[in-house]
């Protein structure tokens, strides 16, 4: 399949004013809390969560998780498989998931589910962009960066066959052919 170039979407100036944004929220809310655990959902996540974190005036830790979805079409089924656990003791800690993108909601509803198990303090939901028309389970997203429409998107960690995760904005891609 041929693609178009990436056209774009969110520039990099919004981005980073909404990083900030949200990091002054966050920074806020978890103000007195003690440390926060930032898991970031690899691999899309990392850059957002490096900007993010490094934005943030509050105590923090950096941890990752890995998912993946069974076979192909399996995303709409909602069956995620754990890949990788974080490596750290969470039990009572305040966790924030770090996530790209939330499209239909199921990496996200599991992920939450597997941190609880881990007996943490709270588990809170962070996403620079979720595609609501997608949505297939309802979850909650505390710190939202942006909504956006059902298109393909990339760049800000954001790839489509690996490819351009490091644009430094958000941009859609549609098929050519
Ligand atoms: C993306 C994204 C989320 C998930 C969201 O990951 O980072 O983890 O899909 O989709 P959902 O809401 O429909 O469950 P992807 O599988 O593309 O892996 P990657 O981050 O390694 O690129």
């Amino acid at each position: 399949m041929t693609l178009s170039d990436p056209e774009v979407l969110i520039s990099e100036a919004d981005i980073q004013k909404r990083v900030r944004e949200l990091a002054s929220k966050i920074s806020k809310d978890y103000e007195n809390c003690g440390e926060v655990v930032m898991v970031g959902v690899l691999k899309g996540s990392f850059i957002f969560l490096a900007d993010l974190s490094r934005q943030l005036t509050i105590p923090r830790v950096i941890e990752f998780i890995a998912v993946s979805s069974y076979g192909s079409g399996s995303r709409s089924s909602g069956a995620v498989r754990l890949v990788m656990d974080v490596r750290g003791n969470i039990e009572g800690k305040h966790v924030l998931i770090i996530e790209d993108i939330v499209d239909t909601g199921h990496t996200l509803n599991y992920l939450i589910g597997i941190l609880e198990s881990h007996g943490p303090a709270s588990v809170k939901t962070c996403a620079l962009v979720r595609k609501a028309e997608r949505a297939e389970v309802d979850v909650d997203i505390d710190y939202l960066g942006f909504d956006i429409p059902d298109k393909w998107v990339v760049g800000y960690g954001l790839d489509y066959a690996e490819e351009n995760r490091t644009l430094p904005y958000i941009g859609t891609i549609t098929p050519l052919d």
